[in-house]
């Protein structure tokens, strides 16, 4: 089949799906499939990019990017051929050939928030992951607390605050987290990778720490600092219609680091490490399973998902789901997936047959 690789993306993890899609470009089985790089520039083109997996290597120097080569890819209609073609920057237009999957290697908004999937819906391409609604609903980490919640998940309590509220209510929001316990994590509701969030210690530093949210989005959780392990599951649904599993739970190991922030995750800052397995006893490891799975049907999740917990004196709190999740090669949902007995290459076979129209 005719895999799309689409990566890059408008959003401000767009180099973190470049870093993945090189991961991708260099494990997929090339025998099996025939892969088209898609990428989107910064700005939202979309360009015939360079089936080169060194060129979107994870390098702490210098991001991955995707950048504007003048070419564009004119996408099939509807209930034509499925047939993809690019426009040179001469204005010929050369044929790609049929497309059979669409892989979306996106994170963030315009990506991972059901923006392409609708996208893709609309042009009838299958493609592989989430859809519309588990996709959008995971983007905001608002409605995705509020769905978790009323599935009785159990999620670190929290307040949501946007610009307007925090000038007419800023007394009651500086009590409201003061309620919630410092510290607190204050998180852009719509951002991934930790872009924009802050460990706050303490009301003096409130004020800053939500401005800084504010620049990713208008909207921003307050929320309390569960005190306890940080596990990872990784959820694949394999083949369409396959029932959702649950791979050996990972751990993200904090030793000197405040929290996993983006330059641990990314820019080789020391200080937390990602291991998987997690030393858990076995009751624990099927809870977390458990509770992952649980978490995946209550989003309507579909393809995949990385579900992230808090295990703590108390029990197992969901923090979020991923609905693409970081795939680069130090990422924890291939790390769970190997550690469970699947190669990488056929950790992304497994990904593109979740593909649906
Ligand atoms: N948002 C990043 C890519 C993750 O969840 O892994
Ligand atoms: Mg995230």
């Amino acid at each position: 089949p005719a895999v799309v690789v689409l990566f890059g993306g408008r959003s401000s993890e767009h180099s973190i799906s470049s870093a993945t899609a090189g991961g991708v470009l260099r494990a997929i089985d090339r025998d099996r499939y025939r892969v088209i790089p898609v990428g989107i520039t910064r700005a939202g083109a979309f360009v015939l990019e360079v089936d080169d997996p060194d060129r979107f290597a994870l390098d702490a120097e210098r991001l991955p990017e995707v950048v504007d080569n003048g070419t564009r890819i004119l996408w099939p209609e509807a209930g034509g051929e499925r047939r993809l073609r690019v426009r040179r920057a001469d204005d010929t237009v050369d044929d790609l050939g049929d497309v059979d999957v669409v892989l979306p290697i996106l994170h963030g908004v315009h990506g991972e928030d059901g923006t392409v999937q609708g996208f893709l819906d609309t042009l009838d391409l299958p493609y592989a992951g989430g859809g519309v609604l588990d996709s959008a609903l995971c983007m905001d980490k608002h409605f995705m607390k509020i769905v978790l919640q009323a599935a009785g998940i159990p999620v670190a309590p929290w307040t949501t605050v946007t610009p307007t509220r925090w000038e007419r209510e800023e007394q009651a929001v500086r009590r409201e987290a003061a309620e919630l316990g410092y510290p607190v994590f204050v998180k852009p509701a719509r951002a991934g990778s930790s872009v924009g969030v802050s460990k706050v210690a303490g009301d003096a530093e409130l004020a800053s720490a939500l401005q800084k949210a504010f620049a990713e989005d208008d909207k921003v959780l307050i929320e309390a600092a569960i005190v306890g392990r940080e596990i990872e599951v990784a959820i694949l649904e394999g083949r369409h219609g396959g029932a959702p599993r649950a791979s050996l739970p990972g751990e993200i190991v904090l030793t000197t680091r405040e929290f996993y922030d983006f330059e641990g995750k990314y820019l080789g800052g020391d200080g937390a490490e990602v291991v998987c397995p997690a030393a858990l006893a076995d009751a624990e490891v099927r809870a977390v399973q458990e509770l992952g799975v649980r978490a995946f049907d209550a989003v309507a999740g579909r393809g995949l998902a990385r579900v992230d917990f808090f295990l703590a004196a108390d029990g197992l709190y969901v923090n979020e789901l991923n609905t693409m999740p970081g795939f680069t090669p130090i990422s924890m949902f291939p790390k769970c997936w190997i550690a469970s007995g699947m190669t990488y290459p056929e950790l992304i076979g497994e990904l593109v047959d979740t593909a649906r129209e």
